[in-house]
């Protein structure tokens, strides 16, 4: 008998294709997530779980899968949404898409960052609005980029590859070293690795690329957005909760930052009555890092393997390592 697994959305075919060769799939067909009702029902007696950013992986979850569930496959590098302690304590294998989407997200990240620098959003909304009447000495004028600071928080693979594309762009970067020695890359990035305080007071640019913890839960509070520049810009293509949304809109309203990029907000999708959404010095899109054809395709093939290898009892090409 084939394996049984729930994906709880359509993922692209590449993927889809070697996990129906294997197992007898069911994949939620919906535009919008499974309800949790639905997440539970559907769970039942499946070997593996194909699960989405957008679904809460939790005790409940498993146990409700039962005691055959083996793997749960996260299609995203990040994990937040899986309950990792409860899936060691049942014997559960996690795994999730590093690496493949690192640099699809780094370009995201530089085009949000070049965006709000060079407000292209406001400029596009001004010609549709049908504002544009002649070429103006002090129209639209942004802040330069080639010179600037850029301060990098969370310096993994995505950090490092925003690093990189600074690089050519003739930036400053500093990123947060947590540990007494610097990161081994950082030499090569020349990036300069710094306390907390001075990435904030000395970026023009703060760029989030920190996984989502309790430690960096609301990392991007009142006190940090005081210490950052009043020119400077906040660039989120990390997770939401990694910034406090109501210290952010009072930093933004009072002027303590001068612009905010964000591909993921607190909840996400953002609510259409966020006090965010007033502001003219926002730029926010809906999540979408990743967002490339390509990279989505390697994702799905990735999420594919490391369910496969979890049905099997394989160790999975992917594992998440719960740290401890
Ligand atoms: C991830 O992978 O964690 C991104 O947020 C979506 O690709």
């Amino acid at each position: 008998m084939k394996p049984k697994v729930f994906i709880t959305r359509a993922i692209p075919e590449k993927g889809l294709t070697l996990i129906r060769r294997v197992c007898d799939a069911d994949v939620w067909q919906g535009h919008l997530p499974p309800s949790r009702e639905t997440l539970l029902a559907r769970v039942r007696g499946v070997d593996g779980i194909l699960s989405l950013l957008t679904d809460k992986i939790d005790a409940a979850v498993m146990d409700a899968a039962g005691a055959q569930l083996k793997v749960i496959s996260n299609y995203a590098v990040g994990y937040d949404n899986i309950d990792l302690a409860a899936a060691a304590a049942r014997g559960i294998a996690v795994g999730n898409t590093p690496g493949i989407l690192t640099d699809t997200t780094a370009d995201f990240a530089f085009a949000l960052l070049m965006a709000a620098a060079r407000r292209v959003v406001e400029g596009e909304r001004f010609v549709r609005a049908g504002k544009w009447q002649t070429w103006e000495p002090m129209q639209l004028l942004g802040t330069d980029i080639h010179g600037a600071t850029l301060g990098i928080i969370g310096f993994g693979r995505i950090g490092k590859a925003m690093a990189r594309r600074a690089t050519g762009f003739g930036m400053r970067i500093l990123y947060l070293q947590r540990r007494a020695t610097a990161d081994p890359d950082a030499a090569a990035l020349g990036a300069v690795g710094v306390d907390w305080e001075t990435l904030l007071r000395e970026s023009d640019f703060v760029s989030l690329h920190t996984p989502l913890t309790p430690q960096t839960h609301h990392l991007m509070d009142a006190r940090a957005f005081q210490l950052m520049k009043k020119s400077a810009m906040l660039i989120n293509t990390a997770r939401g909760g990694v910034v406090d949304p109501d210290a952010l809109y009072s930093a933004l309203k009072k002027g303590e930052i001068a612009f905010a990029a964000l591909d993921v907000t607190e909840p996400e999708p953002i609510p259409a009555d966020s006090p965010l959404l007033t502001l003219e010095n926002v730029l926010i899109t809906p999540h979408l890092g990743s967002a490339s054809v390509a990279t989505r395709d390697k994702m799905a093939v990735m999420a594919a393997e490391n369910l496969l290898a979890g049905v099997r009892g394989e160790p999975l090409p992917n594992a998440v390592k719960r740290e401890t």
